[in-house]
């Protein structure tokens, strides 16, 4: 199943599950945010092609949902321009919780790609993986990712005060989720 999206700069996106050849685009738009410093609790970039690699064999062996945005004019990898994840819960017993990660490409943000990965991402894991809930976190100064949440209906259910530590400043971690039934009633 695919979707085609007209963004307001004309250009045209496919959005698509992700297919093997697609690692390396993920990948580098992983890394870019890594180096902006602000939405990620990591530090350091994945640069062997063995960890890449893994994540995509992982995935498809857990028959986890990755959902990506491609701009067809674009060579690979800068042809991936957004990904939206819904893994699969470590516990036996959270089967039915899906965990969602999105990253858009910093200059495609503000284009409702995200609104539409989202949407996809939820819809598909519901129907391929049976998802009832999808939970997130985020830190609590990414004012446009909670825009995003809020707006899509995830509810506020926890907050880990001082749960990072960026560049010597504390940041909370906001816990939010959401029903899928409740999504598909709304949208
Ligand atoms: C967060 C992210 C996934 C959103 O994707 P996107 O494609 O920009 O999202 P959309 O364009 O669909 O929606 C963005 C919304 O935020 C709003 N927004 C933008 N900046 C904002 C701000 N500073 N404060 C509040 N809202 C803001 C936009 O107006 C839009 O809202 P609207 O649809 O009501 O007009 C993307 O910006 C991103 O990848 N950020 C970096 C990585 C990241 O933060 N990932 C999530 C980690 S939890």
């Amino acid at each position: 199943m695919k979707k085609i999206l007209e963004l307001k700069t004309g250009e045209t996106i496919i959005i698509r599950h992700l297919i093997k050849s697609d690692i390396n685009g993920v990948w580098y738009n992983f890394n870019k945010v890594i180096e902006e410093g602000l939405y990620l609790p990591v530090f350091l970039p994945v640069r062997t092609q063995i960890e890449k690699d893994s994540w995509y064999l992982n995935m498809k062996k857990e028959n986890e949902i990755c959902i990506v945005a491609e701009n067809p004019d674009l060579k690979e990898p800068y042809n991936i321009i957004a990904q939206c994840e819904i893994l699969n819960s470590e516990w036996d017993a959270a089967k039915h919780v899906g965990i969602l990660g999105i990253i858009v490409k910093e200059n495609y943000r503000d284009l409702s790609i995200g609104t539409n990965l989202i949407d996809f991402a939820i819809r598909e894991s519901k129907k391929l993986n049976n998802k009832e809930k999808i939970i997130l976190s985020s830190f609590s100064t990414n004012e446009r990712a909670l825009h995003l949440f809020k707006k899509l209906g995830f509810k506020v259910i926890g907050i880990r005060k001082k749960q990072f530590l960026m560049d010597s400043k504390y940041i909370d971690e906001i816990l939010m989720e959401l029903w899928i039934d409740d999504y598909l009633n709304e949208h």
